[in-house]
């Protein structure tokens, strides 16, 4: 496979607490302790990632004291990492605190080129009652405009919160973004080059196509949610191991492979 033009690594909801005591019954461990795991199995991977991709909710509540911690962590990952924010996040302090941006964007928008590829990061955080998300007007004409651009490079999209319906009840009427439908048809000029839509929030893995485009969700490295089909909300999936999710991006395919890892408590 000489084709590569890139390859990344999906994290998200990393949970960080500033308590040190911080966890929830569905938890083993504190969120510290797994994104410490899986740093350390990020910084032993035998390739080199181009970037890691974290989906968002790094911290478990939007305070800004949560963010040093998260910042002590990973910032230890060997690779350029991006970041969005998700429903759990206070945005100024990450981008301040973890991003280290002197100018604070509202909302959390932006775009970057990676080998020859358009890396879109979309901000879900608009008007909503959390845990659902909302992307307003100004953002979808933002999305719409870049998605309608003659342009040619693969396209890879970030956010938050699911976009388009997975089948849960409770995901979907609760969790999901209320106006997801409109971001589904903002991106859809681009499907011919939108190689995956790639988002956290729900805290296990999901692979949705609709209308040719790839939604890509990835595990927490805290604690995972599981549902079979007729369920009609998610249960804790105590003890699952964490993961994260190895992307490449062939000029033909796109490649999403899972992985666990073990965590000492
Ligand atoms: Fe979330």
């Amino acid at each position: 496979m000489n084709d590569v033009m890139l390859r990344f690594v999906h994290i998200s909801d990393t949970h960080f607490s500033h308590d040190p005591n911080y966890n929830r019954d569905y938890a083993a461990y504190i969120p510290a302790v797994g994104t410490r795991a899986l740093v350390e199995q990020l910084n032993a991977l035998p390739f080199t990632p181009d970037f890691v991709l974290h989906t968002g909710d790094v911290a478990y509540d939007p305070l800004p004291e949560a963010y040093p911690v998260a910042r002590d962590v990973l910032s230890k990952i060997k690779y350029p990492t991006y970041y969005i924010a998700g429903n759990h996040d206070d945005p100024a302090a990450l981008q301040t605190i973890v991003m280290g941006r002197d100018d604070i964007a509202t909302p959390l928008h932006y775009e970057v080129e990676i080998n020859g590829a358009q890396i879109v990061c979309v901000d879900s955080n608009g008007p909503a009652e959390p845990p659902a998300g909302f992307v307003t007007d100004e953002q979808l004409a933002w999305l719409r405009a870049l998605c309608e651009a003659d342009d040619d490079r693969p396209l890879i999209v970030a956010i938050h919160h699911n976009v388009v319906e997975v089948g849960v009840p409770w995901l979907d009427e609760w969790m999901g973004i209320t106006n997801g439908d409109a971001v589904h048809q903002a991106l859809r000029p681009a499907r011919q080059r939108l190689r995956g839509v790639f988002f956290g929030h729900v805290h296990q893995n999901l692979t949705i196509v609709r209308d040719g485009i790839l939604y890509s969700s990835v595990l927490s490295s805290w604690a995972q949610l599981h549902a079979w089909p007729g369920m009609t909300r998610t249960t804790p999936d105590i003890g699952a191991e964490p993961g994260f999710n190895v992307v490449t991006i062939t000029r033909e395919q796109t490649f999403i492979r899972h992985h666990r890892f073990a965590v000492d408590v």
